[in-house]
């Protein structure tokens, strides 16, 4: 098959769809890859290293759609890219359908084979394509909370792991995920006193299995959230109810009690924030103070390490890859349910039910679209 990878063109981003690992691996299963130039350049993968890897080097994006079977991107098409879109292409990529009216209708109208990687499922029952990103958020979260509690950022100056004879800072985690865990592990790393606040016991036995004493593990009630923010130096938002809004587990009430210089980094933004008080900032502008606090409530956290999500990214897609590439598109999706799960738009349909009722546009069942 003839993989595609066009240069992602959303501001400010760096990953790619394929580095130039992928390349080779693609390559050795006896695939073609063509590359845009520049594809992977902000993050330090000039073209020669993928044409080391085996790709070919295209000149432009329109060469990369008008020859590639399958593309794969990181973000969702833009619209210049979505006008290039060809009947029975694939394209496979985060695409976020369910709050994009404009890009839905685009990708109906281009009769492609829509595949997002934030809805192909696995045996578990989670989404192993948003894992990797929660990942780095989860770690990226305890490096920018540390940061803003720097006094000349509005924070209260407490170094998190303390030094000898001073007390460490102490980080309380609302949400033991994904996000959570990897957030508890960085704080246990440098030292802090750990809290995390779940409703889920399965979640927070396995959290006391994994970090036994050096986690304070607590059932997530409206007294263990107010006793626990209004002590803490730095919380962390890391709650999920999957499809729905975040909850908002803080009020604006308890952010103004809180103590001045306290810091509050708003991982689940993304899903509307678990802070009344957060409003989405950007890594050009990332936190704000309201009532002595400081707020970090950036989107898209993954971005500012492009090169580390990058590789986690593509560790967690390159097997689907492989596989739509290996056995072809229909005959991946046919085979693997959990790959199925991905697909949301196939030849002018939509074949996911919750973007097809986000929208009020009628849905079918994927494999009832694929045998049709
Ligand atoms: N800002 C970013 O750049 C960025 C990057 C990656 C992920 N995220 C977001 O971070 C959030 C967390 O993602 P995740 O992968 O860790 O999800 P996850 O499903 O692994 O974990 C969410 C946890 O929240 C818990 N929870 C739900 N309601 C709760 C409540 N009322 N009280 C306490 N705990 C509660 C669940 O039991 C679960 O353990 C999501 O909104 C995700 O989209 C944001």
């Amino acid at each position: 098959m003839l993989v595609g990878v066009p240069k992602e063109i959303k501001n400010h981003e760096y990953r790619v769809g394929l580095v130039p690992a992928g390349v080779r691996e693609l390559v050795h299963h006896g695939h073609q890859v063509l590359i845009e130039s520049g594809a992977g350049a902000g993050i330090g993968f000039e073209d020669d290293d993928y044409v080391q890897a085996g790709a070919s080097i295209a000149p432009d994006a329109g060469t990369v759609f008008e020859q590639a079977e399958m593309i794969v991107k990181v973000k969702e098409p833009q619209a210049s890219e979505r006008a290039m879109l060809r009947y029975d292409q694939a394209l496979f990529t985060y695409l976020h359908l369910a709050p994009d009216l404009a890009q839905t209708k685009d990708l109906i109208a281009s009769g492609s084979i829509c595949i997002a990687y934030e809805t192909v499922t696995d045996g578990f029952g989670r989404l192993p394509l948003l894992a990797p990103m929660s990942e780095v958020a989860g770690r990226m979260s305890i490096q920018a909370g540390a940061m803003c509690m720097e006094k000349s950022h509005g924070g209260n100056g407490i170094l998190l792991g303390g030094v000898p004879g001073v007390a460490q800072g102490h980080v309380v985690i609302l949400g033991g995920g994904v996000v959570g865990q990897n957030a508890a592990q960085m704080a246990v790393g440098m030292g802090a006193r750990v809290t995390i606040i779940d409703r889920s016991l399965d979640v927070l036995r396995q959290i006391d299995r994994q970090f036994g004493n050096r986690v304070q593990t607590l059932y997530s009630t409206q007294d263990a959230i107010v006793s626990q923010v209004m002590n803490a130096d730095l919380i962390i938002g890391s709650v999920l109810i999957p499809g729905a809004s975040a909850p908002k587990l803080v009020s604006a009430e308890m952010v103004r009690e809180m103590r001045t210089g306290t810091v509050v980094v708003d991982v689940a933004i993304d899903q509307g924030g678990c802070f009344e008080t957060s409003i989405a900032t950007t890594h050009d502008n990332p936190t704000y103070i309201k009532d002595g606090v400081v707020h970090y409530c950036v989107a898209n956290m993954p971005g500012a390490v492009a090169r580390t999500s990058a590789a986690g990214l593509n560790n967690a897609t390159l097997p689907y890859v492989l596989e739509l590439a290996d056995k072809g598109i229909r005959a991946a999706l046919k085979s693997n349910a959990h790959l199925l799960a991905g697909l949301n738009v196939y030849q002018g349909k939509v074949t996911n039910a919750s973007v097809g009722s986000a929208h009020n546009i009628e849905s079918i069942d994927p494999a009832s679209a694929l045998a049709a």
